[in-house]
């Protein structure tokens, strides 16, 4: 559970990321001079893009040419090697956002540079001279494509994440999935005109890490993304440090007094699969039949799930709540005397039993998207 000092619990391949805000990638702009400045307030920093093989330093160079910023460096294995250096000392998870036209070349750029970064493919680039070369968008209308190289990656034992433009792909949902089977960890999205109904799409397809982007200053907006699946938002052009400050006193407030910073809604007022967790036991024709479906449990699993998840922990009791365990109950935040008299009674905080049903929304979570659906 989280604790006062950690109020988020959140750690991407075994490194703890102490707020749930990312800088998203600007080419020519972000490195890690640039995240460095701003460590303060955001808990992960993606650097680059870097051109890594022939094609795609071609294309930079045409687009630097048509007076775009790029990062052109002689070398670019040792800059990013210099980069991963750079951020592996800063208080913040680093990445380097990559343009590659064949999976060979990001395996052997992380074959050099090692795990001390996360590796995160640029499918997202729609300039021409880029998608020329078989890198950025192209890969979202080549999925195959992209699943070798996040492979590719994999297979060298890195930490992956795809940067992706929603409503490119034939599908999203079913794209994450791919990428998720394939060994990506994170999957970071540039929602475009698409809002938050997108990200739950994602969360209800696959466990992966997603970090929702685009135009994310206001709290409002990142609160959007976070009960609906986000699990980071990130920045890039509002990357400033004021901005970057404000949320991040903003969220880690809102973390501090309700415990969950991404709880779902309830799954009848629209949340992901993760609002499992607050449904209650399969009695009436509710939103929770159709989703049990979808995720393939049948009513007596889903119930069997819960009972074991909750076994020998506070949310096993509860029996003069409706259907006798906290483990059905419902949000913190819907007004409900029985389970409020209930927490009173066992001394338990509205925080605490948040922070409890976030950990059974885990365990439900490892039950719908097991491990060995990997690829
Ligand atoms: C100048 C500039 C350069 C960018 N370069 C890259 C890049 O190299 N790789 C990438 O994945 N996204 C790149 N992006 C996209 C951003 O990371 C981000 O997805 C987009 O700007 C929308 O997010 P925002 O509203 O926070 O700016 C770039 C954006 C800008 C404005
Ligand atoms: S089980 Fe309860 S919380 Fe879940 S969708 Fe049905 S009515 Fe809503
Ligand atoms: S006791 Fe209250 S919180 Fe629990 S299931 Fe009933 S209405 Fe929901």
């Amino acid at each position: 559970m989280s604790s006062p000092g950690d109020p988020f619990d959140l750690a991407v391949d075994g490194h703890r990321v102490k707020t749930p805000i990312a800088i998203a990638s600007m080419a020519g702009v972000v490195d890690a001079a640039y995240i460095a400045a701003r460590a303060d307030h955001v808990g992960m920093g993606f650097a680059g893009g870097y051109s890594i093989d022939p094609p795609t330093i071609e294309a930079s160079r045409r687009m630097a040419g048509g007076g775009r910023c790029e990062f052109l460096p002689g070398d670019p294995v040792a800059e990013i090697g210099r980069q991963a250096d750079l951020l592996s000392r800063l208080p913040v998870v680093g990445g380097v956002n990559l343009r590659a036209s064949t999976p060979g070349a990001l395996a052997d750029l992380a074959g050099s540079v090692g795990d001390r970064v996360i590796y995160e493919i640029d499918a997202h680039c729609r300039q021409k001279p880029m998608m020329e070369a078989g890198s950025g968008e192209f890969l979202l209308h080549h999925p195959d494509r992209l699943v070798e190289m996040v492979r590719a990656l994999a297979s060298r034992e890195v930490m992956v994440s795809v940067k992706i433009r929603a409503g490119v792909a034939g599908s999203d949902p079913e794209l994450a999935r791919r990428l998720w089977e394939a060994g990506a960890g994170l999957l970071h999205v540039d929602l475009m005109d698409a809002g938050h109904a997108k990200i739950r799409q994602i969360r209800n397809a696959s466990p992966i890490m997603i970090i929702a982007n685009n135009s994310m200053q206001s709290f409002d907006r990142v609160m959007e993304m976070f009960s609906h699946g986000a699990d980071l938002v990130s920045l890039a052009r509002h990357s400033d440090p004021e901005t970057l400050a404000g949320l991040d006193a903003a969220i880690t407030r809102y973390a501090g007094e309700f415990g969950w910073y991404n709880a779902p809604k309830q799954l009848c007022r629209g949340g992901d699969v993760r609002a499992l967790t607050f449904c209650c036991l399969p009695v009436k024709d509710c939103p929770l039949q159709p989703t049990l479906k979808k995720v393939n449990l049948s009513r007596e699993e889903y119930v069997n799930l819960k009972r074991e998840a909750v076994k020998g922990t506070p949310l096993q009791d509860g029996q003069y709540t409706c259907f006798g365990s906290l483990a059905w109950c419902c949000k913190a935040t819907s007004p409900c005397l029985l389970r409020d008299a209930t927490l009173e009674q066992m001394g338990m905080t509205k925080k605490e039993y948040m922070q409890r049903k976030r950990e059974l929304s885990r365990a439900i979570m490892d039950r719908v998207f097991p491990p060995r659906a990997r690829t």
